[in-house]
């Protein structure tokens, strides 16, 4: 009986390998064929994407695609407009059909939280929901790729973009890499509900140095490989048919410009044989960069580095073809980036259904009213990324009959709850805290209202903030009687609820900031609504780390709302009224003040550890800040408490071998809950130094009042490798420290030895 079924699987796999490869055959006679007959032009044409706007008007960009000079368009999300593209497309010479991208960052019709909010549920399911409804809708509106997952490891929350990514840690951040691949691209790409991704911004962007966007990045190769480029390793070992390329330099290359990056280390190394798309007007920026001498030239470096893509390409069109001509580059060049656009359409099942999911009778609104589902997946997946920071004598959950004085700049602001990168949603539609607030209580008469004041006093920051279009409106009236109104509300309440923050576009790519603190506008509200005595609750409404410490102490109560889309006012209702026991953990560390970042938990030891020995002088330390964040990465609060003890199945771990942890959770308070067990490991002696600690593994559990449970995690020994002295991937025998707890500050550990053997 065992040897039928070893030969059946046999047969059966082999059978699904005959036809892959047969599949494989027709796909390269296919793309062979084609190639043979397209011009030199309309090679290049595959390799340009383009969106309308600026002096590329609708019509010219409709006769470029019939002549069939473009390949792929990016940011329209009007199916008429894109079926009427895809019919120009089939009248080019060889018919070959577009592909239509979009950032889909977090959400697309229905907004989730900002992705640094998603990776605070710490939740698998959570993450691939946000991924899955998507592409839903997404390939509803007749896309067929996307510009995301964004993977880059983020230790500095003066840069803007840390909102977008999903924090500090490389494992945390490759699952939700991962993650969004499987569930955005399905199985197979021809699946109709198959979104293809594009893993960006590779590599570093999230290392500009000082936090300042388009910075240059510096970093050792052990450190790339150990940490920052393992998520875009995972997105494209998960299957990532598409990679965007970052427009930063890497170690003095731009990485546009980058061979080593591009070529060596993604198709040699890591045997890519997707799409490399640039960055937004990225080959033009070689000539800043110093590597290009003039736009011609730029075309050169970036074809010769590994581009396939030029993202609003103005020159790949202009200067190719001459190129070619002059024998600078090849027409081989040209084929290679060209077939990987092609393989890439073949396999979308482009050729067959070129106006797959196009359906240019498709109402908008419909779209919108009909996705009640995915409203209620966005309140779940809002409510459980909001982070408890701080519950003095348990304030909250509040009461629903409570008189609620909600106050803030932020309080009632439907465009900044959705977030930055949220093109397709609609403000209208989205539920502010003040709203969801009144949705939840049983009289709304019982909640009053006050703006407070406005977001900031520094004009400048309007102009920065409106400069495209008014986003963030300036209240004119005197800032002592906005003041003086919230507080005469916060007198005749039982509680005050303040939302402050950020507006959603100081979040954002090109908004990098050197102070991480609340506006003074801000901070004076705060002071005045703590003088009335009233308990204070502060939500926090924001899309990076801030430094909060003041704040912290005003508090009674403290809540890390993130962006959370267009359900986040009735998710924050349902966290502060408890019908949600929150959960989340924080993805990034928050430092204590600026002077600290880059602070993360994961930093090697060094010689001289602060706080052992020798406390104060002559350790790593400062004279005048504390080492710790104000909030430690992991870190969450929930409205039950839970204890954690762990045991290894064995202290010794053959090279073979694993070592299962268990977990014993128990939750010692009086109400339902979840805990996220996180699993972090430390190699105490290598051949190179290792991180104090680790993340390598994490696991949701919920509990009833009073319950036990356990999780399980199983180490094995590829997962204690590093790039060792030599730089090669190894684990080496030796003892291993493992620590289990609910944040990245646990001090429980256990410890047990790799063997040789
Ligand atoms: C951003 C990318 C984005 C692209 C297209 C660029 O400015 O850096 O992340 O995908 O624009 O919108």
């Amino acid at each position: 009986m065992k040897k039928l079924i070893v030969v059946l699987v046999f047969f059966l796999f082999s059978g699904s390998l005959f036809a892959q490869d047969s599949n494989n055959e027709e796909k390269k006679a296919f793309i062979d064929n084609l190639l043979s007959k397209m011009t030199i032009k309309e090679k290049v044409g595959q390799l340009r994407l383009i969106s309308v706007g600026g002096d590329l008007t609708l019509p010219k960009v409709l006769d470029q695609i019939e002549a069939g000079e473009i390949g792929g368009i990016f940011n329209t999300v009007v199916e008429p407009d894109l079926t009427n593209m895809q019919d120009r497309a089939l009248k080019s010479p060889n018919k070959i059909p577009l592909f239509f991208g979009f950032d889909i960052i977090h959400g697309h019709r229905t907004v989730f939280p900002v992705n640094l909010g998603v990776a605070s549920s710490w939740d698998r399911n959570v993450i691939g929901k946000v991924a899955e409804v998507s592409a839903d809708e997404a390939t509803s509106d007749g896309l067929n790729i996307t510009w995301a997952p964004m993977v880059d490891i983020t230790r500095d929350p003066r840069w803007g973009r840390v909102s977008e990514g999903f924090g500090e840690d490389p494992y945390l951040t490759s699952e939700a890499g991962r993650i969004f691949v499987e569930k955005m691209q399905k199985q197979s790409l021809d699946d109709k509900k198959s979104l293809v991704t594009t893993v960006k911004h590779f590599a570093l962007y999230g290392a500009v140095e000082a936090g300042r966007e388009y910075n240059s990045t510096d970093m050792s190769e052990r450190k790339m490989f150990q940490e920052y480029l393992v998520p875009y390793k995972a997105a494209i070992d998960a299957g990532s048919r598409a990679v965007m390329v970052s427009l930063v330099s890497v170690n003095g290359i731009p990485a546009t410009a980058n061979h080593w990056l591009l070529t060596e280390v993604l198709r040699d190394q890591w045997h890519f044989n997707g799409v490399v798309v640039s960055d937004h007007g990225a080959i033009r920026e070689l000539i800043n960069h110093g590597v290009a001498s003039d736009a011609k030239d730029a075309v050169r470096v970036a074809i010769k580095a590994g581009i396939d893509i030029s993202m609003n390409d103005e020159y790949f069109l202009q200067f190719l073809p001459e190129l070619v001509n002059e024998g600078v580059l090849t027409e081989e060049d040209i084929n290679k980036a060209c077939r990987h656009v092609l393989e890439l359409k073949y396999d979308m099942g482009l050729f067959n259904d070129p106006h797959r999911n196009l359906d240019p009778k498709l109402d908008i609104d419909t779209m919108f009213a009909d996705n009640r589902l995915h409203r209620e997946e966005a309140r779940d997946v809002a409510r459980r990324s909001i982070v408890l920071l701080k519950n003095k004598n348990s304030i909250l959950p509040l009461a629903k009959n409570k008189k609620i004085a909600v106050i803030g700049p932020l309080a009632d602001s439907k465009r900044d709850i959705l977030g930055s990168w949220s093109g397709a949603g609609r403000a209208n539609l989205a539920v502010t805290p003040l709203e969801g607030i009144k949705n939840a209580v049983k009289d709304p008469k019982t909640i009053s209202y006050a703006f407070g004041a406005n977001l900031s006093d520094d004009s400048n920051l309007y102009k920065f903030l409106n400069l495209y279009e008014e986003t963030t409106k300036f209240d004119p009236r005197p800032a002592d009687k906005m003041i003086a109104e919230a507080v005469a509300k916060a007198k005749k309440a039982d509680v005050v609820v303040l939302f402050v923050g950020e507006a959603e576009g100081m979040a954002h790519e090109s908004s990098s900031r050197t102070d991480l603190s609340l506006q003074a506008s801000q901070k004076r509200l705060i002071k005045a609504l703590k003088a009335t005595g009233k308990p204070l609750v502060i939500a926090l409404m924001n899309g990076r780390p801030l430094t909060v410490k003041e704040e912290y102490e005003q508090a009674d109560a403290m809540l890390e709302t993130w962006f959370l889309g267009t359900e986040g006012g009735n998710a924050i209702a349902d966290v502060l009224f408890g019908d949600y026991n929150p959960s989340a953990k924080l993805p990034m560390s928050f430092p204590d003040n600026v002077g600290q970042i880059p602070v993360y938990y994961s930093h090697l030891n060094t010689g001289r550890p602060h706080g052992t020995e020798n406390m104060g002088k002559y350790t790593t330390s400062y004279f005048d800040s504390p080492n710790e964040p104000l909030f430690p990465f992991g870190f969450g609060l929930s409205y039950t408490h839970f204890t954690i003890d762990f045991a290894l199945s064995s202290t010794e771990m053959p090279q073979n071998g694993e070592i299962v942890v268990t977990a014993n959770v128990e939750n010692i308070g009086e109400k339902e809950g979840s805990q996220t067990v996180q699993f972090y490991l430390q190699d105490i002696t290598a051949s190179v130094s290792r991180p104090v600690k680790q993340l390598i593994g994490f696991e949701n559990i919920t509990l009833k009042p009073h319950e036990k449970g356990e999780v399980k995690l199983v180490i094995k020994p590829d997962m204690l490798k590093f790039w060792n002295d030599k730089m090669q991937y190894v684990a080496e025998p030796g003892k291993f420290n493992i620590y289990v707890g609910s944040d990245s500050t646990t001090q429980d550990k256990q410890t047990f030895t790799l063997l040789d053997k």
